[in-house]
């Protein structure tokens, strides 16, 4: 193997909100099972973990205030997509979510970010991810096709649009990680990604084989577990414990591994790049 890159983290500014409301009282995907139990004060201090670990590597972690009633928010990678100081709101296709979508837009409103209210059904960062200069955008289960238009007008960059066919993986950002710096961050020209290729059928995943050739590509255990469900600063990749293959290839690579387990917010569908919106202020 050639010589492994230096990694440089960048500083992160993330928007989480504390899961006081956290539980699981409806299902609208297959990890949700109502029956069962939740703990949230498990979930609060495992969310704290993560808070604290990104706060201890040096990113600015903003919080919105959690709502009673709603249990998913939580997952605040479903509260919009920002890029530059623009914030696209979300129109949850799921009626359990859609009071989340105005409180989100009226906080990205009040920290001074130009707001654009959707007209599509998009759920956010979790089915669009900046990877260099170009969106990837994720259709099949939650947001629509037509999403991915208005995303490209809105924002006036290339969209890639990437279907996904497997119910567990149901939005992008559980199939896709995204491990390197925005393009030319810190003359850092290169933007690679992890992924799980059985989650998209067989036209996506050329796409993904020819735009990414360097990509990792990670079991199907490891995606099971939620492991590309992770955010990463171009060095620190925040990973579950239980995605052990994931991170030899991380470490491989000259990537840091830092474990944090969310095993109570998995009851809900959701790891920690669910927990995490990141908000891109004007450069
Ligand atoms: N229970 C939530 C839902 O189904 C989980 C959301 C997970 N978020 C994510 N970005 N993948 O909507």
């Amino acid at each position: 193997m050639s010589s492994t890159p230096t990694r440089i983290a960048h500083k992160r500014s993330y928007l989480m909100c504390r899961p006081e409301h956290f539980t699981v009282s409806y299902s609208i995907n297959p990890w949700m099972e109502p029956s069962n139990p939740t703990d949230t004060a498990k979930a609060v201090a495992q969310w704290q973990t993560l808070y604290d670990a990104y706060v201890a590597l040096g990113h600015d972690v903003h919080l919105i205030d959690p709502i009673d009633g709603l249990p998913d928010m939580v997952y605040t990678a479903n509260g919009g997509f920002i890029i530059n100081g623009t914030a696209y709101g979300v129109k949850f296709r799921v009626d359990e979510r859609q009071g989340e979508a105005q409180p989100f837009m009226d906080w990205f409103a009040q920290y001074g970010y130009d707001v654009v209210p959707p007209v599509e059904v998009n759920e956010g960062e979790g089915d669009f991810l900046l990877v260099g200069d170009t969106i990837l955008a994720g259709t099949g289960f939650r947001s629509d096709g037509t999403s991915h238009g208005e995303l490209a007008t809105i924002f006036d960059r290339e969209v890639v649009s990437l279907t996904l066919t497997d119910p567990r993986f149901y939005h992008l950002d559980t199939a896709i990680a995204v491990l390197d710096p925005i393009q030319g961050e810190g003359g850092v020209d290169h933007a690679n990604i992890a992924y799980l290729p059985l989650a998209f059928d067989a036209a996506s995943r050329a796409i993904l084989e020819e735009r990414y050739p360097d990509a990792i590509l990670v079991s199907e255990a490891d995606g099971d577990v939620f492991g590309l469900n992770s955010a990463s600063d171009g060095y620190n990749v925040f990973i579950s414990p239980r995605a052990k293959g994931f991170e030899a290839q991380l470490r491989e690579r000259g990537y840091n591994p830092v474990l944090i387990d969310l095993s109570e917010l998995l009851l809900g569908g959701g790891g920690i790049k669910c927990c995490t919106l990141e908000l891109r202020g004007r450069s």
